[in-house]
Formats: C-alpha cells, structure tokens, sequence
C-alpha cells in the first residue's frame, strides 16, 4: 500500500527517535561525557568524582520540581519495575488499593498482590479511558500512576490522602514534563529513560517524611524478610552521601544530570510543561482533523502530554507505514505499544523531541496515507 512512498528530504526530521522508551538521548551528551575522558567511568561510586555528579542531580532535581525541603531525593538500581516489588515489600503495612489504566499500572498491582500478607485492590478502568485516584478510607498505600506510556493516559490531579496513607505515584514517562505537585506525594518515581532522556535500570524517587518514617517502621519490624538489595533503609542512607546502595551505571546518571541542567536551563518545570502542551495541541489537533485518523483516547483531559497514542482507519496498515519509516530511517520507535494491538501510532512527545520534527512527522504520515 505504502510501497510508493518515500519522504522527501525537507520532511526529514532532524532526529529519527520518536520512542515512547527509551528514548531520544542528545548526541552532544554522548559527546559531553566522552569529554569526561578518564575521570569519572571507571571510577567507584563512593569516591568525589560520582558523588559530586550525584548530588547535583539530586539538587538539579529538587530545583526542577520544587521539592519539598523535607524530602530526599533517593536513587538506586533496577528500574521502576524493581520499586514496584520494593514498595510492596518495604512501604505498604497491610492494604494497598491501585488505580490501574493499563500495562504499567496493572504491572505494579500484580506485585503488590503477589504478596501474601497484602490485601491488594484494583479501581480499574477500561485501556484508553482515565482514572482518577482517590483517598481509600482503610488502605495505607494509594497507588496510581502518572502517564500510562502503554495507552497514553495521564491522571488529571492528584487526591488529598489521610494523615497516614502514602500516596505513592509511578511518574516513569510522565516526571519533568507531566503537571504535579510533589508536595501531595509520599513516593514520586520514576526511570530516567523518558523524558530525561537517560538509559534504563536506574529509578529515581522522591520520599515525604511520611514515607521515610514508614519504611523505618517496617524494616524496624524483624518479622516481615525484605531482601537487602530492596533495603529501603539502605538506599535512604546511601542517598544521604549521594551514592547508591550497589554500584550504579555511571553514564546514566551523567545523562540524566545532563538532561536536568538542561530543563532548569529551559526554563523549568513550567515551562516544559508549556512546551508538551504545545506539541500536544499539534498531535491531537492533527488527529482531529484528518478523517482518518482519531484519538485513542477519549476525553482530552486524560490525553497524555507525554506519549500520544492516535489510530490510523483499518484501511490502512500502520505496522506497514511504520516499516518504511524504519527502512528509510527517517523515523523510528512509532509503533504502538505491543500488548495493546491496535492498528495505532504511539509517538514521544519527551522533551527533546522538538515541535519542529513531530509537525514534519505528521506530515510524513499524512502524506504516505493521502496519496
Ligand atoms: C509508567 C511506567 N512504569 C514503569 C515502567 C517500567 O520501567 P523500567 O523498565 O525502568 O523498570 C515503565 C516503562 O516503560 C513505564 O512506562
């Protein structure tokens, strides 16, 4: 159908990578840390030179989304994922209930329902719709989540919890460009490969006092095992000397540091959040006006400021699209996100994916679909 096409060189964006994870990371930060030359890879974590890279991400980080003064900033290795069964283990006392609006969010109830001692509970709603989390009078632990990267829905605000619930918030793909008020939150978390623009295996979380003061009770109770490498206490106090509890991949770090110095640069939180705004009006607007094309979801509240999810009309195949893209290498990474099996575009909108290239995508798209 497609087999005709071939885009034109004033089309071409200046960077093929559209993933939704992970994603475009600078070239000139592969520049900047080979610069670093025998300085810092290949040195230990517990030595200045990764220390003082640690800590001005955790001060980058702290100015970028205001955080609290009370909070820490806490890093170690293993991924969103791994925090999924650390906050199961580590944070939640007895009842946990989860917000789930896809993969990821279901992902992160099915770890905290593997735990025998949990009464795990799910308010689901359909793939593609939106839910909004609420205070749950018995639970301790509020679970929802951010930016759906599999579906594309984002949260539209946060719930007040109780004095001694923790509100815990997997903010993986949408942090640093989603809204959010990290003061409503106990647990804010998230990998580095999304929006800041860093590789995988890395989490990141941001803990009130309340959560702080709740792992400490937990670990301090010796009847419940928590593996020493899902140590709460440990990873607390290692990020108090700005290390991690085992040896952390240094370029990493160095790339997410990098990417945060250049959001405050742009302006901060605010202003990358204007800026997702902007390319999202482009996305969905574009998806609005073509007939065939539609948003995925719905209500335009829960479209995702982040990762954009648009279907294409059954007459046409996008896998095929998609295909030629990757060929040619003019673009990649636009395929939907695979479990969901739809006939669908899931396009970054991470915030160095400029403006300038998504309207040349959606004109590359447009383009391959009216002739
Ligand atoms: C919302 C969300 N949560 C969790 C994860 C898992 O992150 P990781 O692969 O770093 O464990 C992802 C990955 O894409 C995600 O998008």
């Amino acid at each position: 159908m497609f087999e005709n096409y071939k885009t034109p060189a004033e089309l071409l964006p200046s960077d093929p990578r559209f993933g939704c994870g992970p994603s475009l990371i600078p070239v000139e930060f592969l520049e900047k840390l080979a610069a670093t030359g025998n300085s810092l890879i290949g040195t230990s974590h517990r030595k200045p030179a990764v220390r003082k890279l640690v800590q001005e991400a955790q001060e980058g980080l702290t100015k970028y989304f205001n955080i609290p003064s009370d909070y820490q900033v806490v890093l170690g290795n293993g991924g969103a994922t791994f925090l999924f069964d650390m906050i199961a283990l580590g944070l939640v006392r007895k009842k946990a209930t989860h917000f789930t609006c896809g993969e990821f969010s279901s992902k992160w109830f099915k770890s905290s329902k593997s735990v025998p001692w949990i009464e795990a509970s799910e308010v689901s709603a359909e793939f593609g719709q939106g839910v909004v989390a609420e205070n749950v009078a018995d639970s301790d632990l509020i679970a929802t989540t951010l930016n759906e990267t599999s579906t594309g829905v984002q949260v539209d605000g946060l719930p007040e919890v109780d004095g001694d619930t923790l509100l815990c918030v997997d903010a993986t793909s949408g942090a640093g460009q989603v809204p959010c008020d990290i003061s409503k939150t106990d647990v804010f978390f998230f990998s580095p490969q999304k929006v800041f623009a860093s590789e995988g295996g890395l989490w990141v979380a941001f803990m009130s006092p309340k959560a702080i003061a709740r792992s400490k009770e937990i670990e301090a109770n010796k009847e419940r095992y928590i593996p020493g490498i899902m140590s709460w206490d440990a990873a607390i106090s290692n990020g108090e000397k700005n290390q991690t509890y085992n040896t952390p991949s240094i370029s990493t770090i160095f790339f997410l540091n990098e990417q945060v110095k250049l959001m405050n640069e742009f302006g901060g939180y605010e202003k990358a959040i204007e800026y997702a705004e902007k390319k999202a009006k482009l996305l969905y607007g574009w998806a609005e006006e073509k007939p065939y094309l539609s948003c995925y979801v719905g209500e335009d509240k829960f479209r995702s400021r982040a990762v954009a999810t648009i279907n294409l009309d059954d007459k046409y195949d996008a896998s095929e699209l998609i295909k030629i893209f990757e060929k040619e290498g003019s673009v990649n990474g636009i395929d939907a996100y695979r479990k969901l099996g739809k006939n669908q575009f899931r396009i970054s909108l991470f915030h160095n994916v400029k403006y300038e290239d998504l309207e040349k995508l959606t004109k590359m798209i447009s383009m391959a679909v009216e002739s």
